[in-house]
């Protein structure tokens, strides 16, 4: 049965990890995948996860299965961490979890819930979007569709034609919104924006899907929320994915959370009764080592007063690499300003580099961007790299 397939494509994000991988070269760069490195250039495991870790080590009675919503403690502290302490959405109950396999797992389970229940709505995604959004949500047989976002210089929001295209959404369809860190331009919403978009996704009567990765990494994990706590307004039914592979540096644990937010507390314990069976039948129940930690971590004040340290220190290594990327860009050519960079948050950046320009940096530099528009991980950037990084950027300008 195999023997006439065709090697599918490598993945747009992950293919370019696994290219990187094979290549010899020493002074190889990768700023494809997400994934945040410190000074040194290496993917550090948190301080505060570490103890979690021992701590939780010690104390482990059982390897037996989580329940199919997964960890309470964790859902507690996951939602707490996107509404805030004492908010509405939590005192009500009308907000519920799933832990999931990340946030991408998150979104599958939304996707597979909205087959479920909602079939004929529609999700409307940022153009651009990750380029995981419309594939995740088409294996879940949802129709995609998107809506104006990124201006024509490809460095700053059309707010305007943003508004316009939301108007048009018809009411019950779905969209998503990228809660901070706009993954893959870096390109936010100010907060008065927010504000409109929130009113026109109420008016249209519209569900919005708030994708939430990057808590933290942009401006604070309160700071970072305000988009999102905007749109949940009072009985107002919304779903969140949110992540723990980037804030707590537990990619390779996958922990994330889809949180729905009913109307009322029995319409979400019936929603969450669908969105468990969109878990069994995919699978089964969530694996619990990450995000006992994360529940651990933020139980202890000790331990989350670590890690908001830690956080903020990623965050500000990676604004300040915005800050020197500019910089440097400007010393070496006058052939594009760099300075949108700056302003954007997050770990990514559109670069506005053409694909001919990437396939150039990725042959004769071993740098490695992802195509789609010259995405750059901001994130990936070191004091090392960062000169060999702006030459090769310069000389394929
Ligand atoms: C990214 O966009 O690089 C991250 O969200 C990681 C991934 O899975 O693609």
């Amino acid at each position: 049965m195999f023997e006439n397939l065709e090697v599918a494509p490598p993945d747009a994000i992950l293919g370019l990890t696994e290219a990187f991988k094979n290549d010899p070269n020493p002074q190889k760069i990768n700023l494809s995948v997400g994934v945040y490195k410190d000074a040194d250039g290496t993917t550090p495991i948190l301080k505060c996860v570490k103890e979690a870790e021992r701590k939780l080590l010690d104390e482990e009675q059982s390897k037996g299965y989580l329940g199919i919503d997964g960890l309470a403690d964790f859902g507690r502290h996951a939602r707490q961490l996107l509404f805030g302490e004492g908010h509405e959405a939590l005192t009500s109950g009308r907000a519920v979890s799933v832990q999931t396999p990340g946030g991408t797992g998150a979104l599958r389970v939304a996707a597979d819930f909205l087959k479920r229940k909602f079939a004929n709505s529609r999700i409307w995604c940022s153009k651009p979007t990750w380029v995981n959004h419309p594939k995740v949500f088409e294996a879940a047989d949802r129709q995609v569709e998107t809506y104006d976002y990124i201006d024509a210089a490809g460095t700053g929001l059309n707010f305007e034609a943003m508004a316009d295209s939301l108007q048009q959404i018809p009411a019950g369809d779905v969209v998503l919104l990228h809660g901070c860190c706009h993954n893959p331009t870096g390109i936010d919403p100010t907060p008065d924006q927010w504000k409109r978009i929130a009113d026109i996704v109420h008016e249209r009567r519209l569900l919005p899907l708030i994708d939430f990765a990057y808590q933290g990494f942009g401006s604070g994990i309160d700071a970072d929320a305000i988009g999102l706590r905007e749109v949940i307004r009072p009985e107002t039914e919304t779903l969140v994915c949110s992540s723990f592979s980037k804030n707590f540096g537990l990619y390779s644990e996958r922990v994330g959370a889809l949180t729905i937010v009913a109307s009322a507390t029995d319409a979400a314990q019936a929603a969450l009764s669908h969105a468990k069976i969109a878990v069994r039948t995919n699978y089964s129940n969530p694996p619990q080592h990450g995000a006992a930690i994360v529940a651990r971590v933020l139980a202890d004040s000790e331990l989350r007063s670590d890690w908001e340290v830690e956080l903020a220190k990623m965050r500000s290594r990676i604004n300040s690499m915005r800050e020197l990327f500019v910089e440097k860009m400007k010393e070496k050519t006058t052939a594009r300003d760099f300075s949108f960079i700056a302003k954007q948050r997050g770990m990514f950046s559109f670069s506005g580099l053409t694909p001919v320009q990437v396939d150039e940096l990725k042959s004769k530099y071993s740098v490695y961007i992802v195509t789609a528009g010259g995405r750059i991980n901001v994130a990936g950037m070191t004091e090392h790299n960062i000169d060999r990084l702006c030459d090769a950027i310069a000389s394929v300008l």
